[in-house]
Formats: C-alpha cells, sequence, structure tokens
C-alpha cells in the first residue's frame, strides 16, 4: 500500500484494486490481440503518474481524494477493447464511461463522480478548460514522460518555485 491507495480504501474499500484490474486486464487484452508479449507499462505509468500528482495537490493544499481518482482513471480508456485508438473516439471518452461505471458501482457521490468526468474530458476537449486535477494530472503525466531527472527536480528540489509559478485557481473541478 501506499499513500495514494491508501486514500482510496480509506474511503471506498476495493476500488483501488479494481482499478489497477482493470488496467492490468485492458493492457493483457491489447497485448494478446496483438500477439506482443505481457507487460504492465500502463499500470507502471499510471502508479507513477498518480504519486506525482498526489505529491503536486499536496503541495497545493487540496482534498486530494477526486484529483488522484483523474490520475488513475486518466489512461484507462487507452486500450478500449483490447485496441489502440481504433474507433476514433477520444481514449478520454473510454476513460470516463468506465470512470463513471465504476465510480457509480462503489456509490462514490454523483457530485464527485461529476467532477472527476469533467476533469477527464477536459484533457482532450478544448471546449472545457483543463485546470484543478486536469492541469496536473496533464502536468504529472508529463513529468513521467520526461523520467526521473524532471520528477527529482521537482519534488526534491525546485518543488517551491514550481507550486508557486503553477498554483491553479481554488478547487473549482466540478
Ligand atoms: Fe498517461
Amino acid at each position: 500500500m501506499n499513500e495514494v491507495s491508501n486514500i482510496l480504501e480509506s474511503r471506498y474499500p476495493g476500488l483501488y484494486a479494481n482499478i489497477e484490474m482493470m488496467l492490468v486486464v485492458a493492457e493483457a487484452q491489447f497485448n494478446d490481440q496483438t500477439s506482443q508479449a505481457p507487460s504492465e507499462f500502463l499500470l507502471d505509468h499510471t502508479r507513477r503518474t498518480a504519486a506525482i500528482a498526489h505529491k503536486l495537490f499536496k503541495m497545493e493544499e487540496v482534498d486530494t481524494f477526486l484529483p488522484i481518482l483523474v490520475a488513475l482513471y486518466h489512461d484507462a480508456g487507452k486500450f478500449h477493447e483490447g485496441e489502440y485508438h481504433r474507433d476514433g473516439v477520444p481514449e478520454e471518452e473510454h476513460a470516463a464511461l468506465l470512470t463513471e461505471t465504476m465510480l457509480t458501482a462503489f456509490g462514490v457521490d454523483r457530485v464527485e463522480i461529476g467532477a472527476v468526468l469533467k476533469a477527464l474530458r477536459a484533457l482532450y476537449d478544448n471546449r472545457v478548460p483543463c485546470i484543478g486535477p486536469c492541469r496536473i494530472v496533464q502536468d504529472a503525466d508529463r513529468l513521467d514522460k520526461f523520467g526521473g531527472a524532471g520528477c527529482g527536480r521537482l519534488l526534491y528540489q525546485g518543488s517551491a518555485a514550481w507550486t508557486r509559478s503553477s498554483r491553479w485557481a481554488g478547487t473549482d473541478a466540478a
């Protein structure tokens, strides 16, 4: 267990494990259909992105529950039905539908679900402002892609300066 999983487990037992299983199954289905070797890149990337986003949100001193949900689901639609971007539907839309189904099944409040879906859709839809959780998850996603050097600078050296420069307006995720 880590900080991210502990936050989810304390409010909705089993939710974190379900999210991880969904990611593992999606990538396995893609690997099967494309005759690729087993891998868990999606799970590993999602764990790192959520951990980075969690640290960023803690710097902002906001409740991290909804933002880390956005981070954990942000790539959930990447391998829709075992395929990669084959149906022309943005992967974030697939992610939003998966998110809504799972969070509803776990009894998450409708308003909170709506906030998560809005942030997920803001990741790709330019008509929706990417602020709050969307912005930080987008940054965390990119930082993970930069690799350890970028994350290290952010989290252990320049965090205060970075936080001041990237401060977002309140918790306008709803
Ligand atoms: Fe990502």
